[in-house]
């Protein structure tokens, strides 16, 4: 009877692997892929490529803090479903990604696939990159390309079962992940939609700064409104307009200066995770762009985080 019992769970189990395997077959998504526009490749310039990597912050998780080679990977990222390592992105043909053609670099942007058709981790904010346009994917791929190659081989995940399946990803792509271009709104002027694309799309300030469920998908009912347990376990402050825990009055000119230098308008700097923000990424971007975000960020919903010190 035991014997039995032990059958049917073996049964169970193995018939709820095979399903989901055959679901995962027949429902995955991301394998189509739009076509390169011609004019796109021909155009695709190192200089755009530059300013484009600033505005992603691509350096910050793949280069390895204290004298790691640019771009050559190795950072561990903590995540509450184990430990990540980020791989080579430089343009070594053996390492890195030298030998990937454009189709290859759009599809792991746009819809976390890689060459070889396998699901990335989320980890990879691709959920936020996929909304970039080809041309600004490309362009950036140039002025990857232009880099130094560099020899270092990527090391595995520390991830334990299930969350370290792969397989596992094209579930959480089919309930969390809605790939595509970014879509400007006619309602909103050029400032706005600039802002919008460089806070969902280029700079992924959500990926931070949204608070995420037990899946690890950003909640996005409750966008951009800071969380308690944010990467390396630091809290993340809330950049909704809210007043008593928001940005409030600080959409005055404020976050611009916050985006430049880091400087918080009572004189202190931000910390943690926010200073390589600033120092790879939003210290580079145009006053424009960094206006922008600030427009961007002033008209979204307010929303008042429960944990937060009042200002
Ligand atoms: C929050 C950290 C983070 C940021 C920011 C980030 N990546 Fe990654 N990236 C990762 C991780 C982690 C992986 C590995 C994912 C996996 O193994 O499934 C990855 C994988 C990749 C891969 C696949 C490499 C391979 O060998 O298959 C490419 C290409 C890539 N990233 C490019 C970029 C580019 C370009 C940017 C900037 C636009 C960027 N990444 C920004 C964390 C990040
Ligand atoms: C890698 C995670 C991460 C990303 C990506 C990120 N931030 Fe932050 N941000 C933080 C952390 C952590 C802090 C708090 C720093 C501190 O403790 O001093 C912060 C603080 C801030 C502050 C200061 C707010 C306050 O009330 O003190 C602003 C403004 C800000 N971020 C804007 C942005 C914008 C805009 C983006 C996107 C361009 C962005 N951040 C992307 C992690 C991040």
């Amino acid at each position: 009877m035991k014997k039995y019992k032990r059958f049917t769970v073996v049964g169970t189990v193995g018939l709820l692997i095979g399903g989901l395997v055959v679901y995962y077959w027949a429902a995955n998504p991301a394998t189509e892929i739009s076509p390169v526009s011609p004019e796109a490749v021909a155009d695709a310039s190192i200089e755009r490529g530059q300013y484009l990597y600033y505005a992603a912050g691509c350096q910050n998780c793949h280069t390895q803090p204290k004298g790691g080679k640019l771009l050559a990977g190795g950072r561990r990222l903590k995540t509450p479903f184990g430990e990540f390592v980020t791989p080579n992105i430089t343009p070594d043909l053996e390492f890195g990604i030298g030998a990937w053609r454009d189709e290859d670099f759009i599809r792991a942007l746009r819809y976390g696939v890689s060459p070889r058709g396998e699901h990335y981790f989320p980890v990879f904010p691709y959920t936020s990159y996929s909304a970039m346009s080809d041309r600004d994917m490309l362009d950036l791929k140039a002025y990857l390309f232009s880099l130094p190659a560099v020899a270092r081989a990527n090391q595995a995940h520390a991830v334990s079962p299930p969350f370290g399946w792969r397989f596992a990803v094209a579930f959480w792509k089919m309930l969390f992940f809605d790939p595509g271009p970014f879509q400007a709104t006619s309602a909103q002027n050029a400032q706005w939609n600039r802002g919008a694309y460089l806070v969902r799309a280029l700079g992924h300030c959500g990926e931070c700064h949204t608070p995420r469920n037990v899946l690890g998908a950003m909640d996005n009912s409750r966008e951009l409104s800071g969380t308690k347990n944010g990467p390396e376990g630091g809290k993340i402050p809330n950049l909704t307009p809210d007043r008593e825990t928001g940005l409030g009055k600080w959409l005055g000119g404020d976050v611009v200066t916050v985006l430049e230098m880091g400087m918080l308008p009572d004189g202190d700097f931000v910390g943690s995770v926010m200073t390589e923000v600033v120092d790879n990424a939003t210290s580079h971007l145009s006053d424009e762009d960094r206006k922008a975000i600030e427009v961007y960020l002033g008209s979204r919903p307010h929303i008042k985080s429960d944990w937060r010190d009042k200002k």
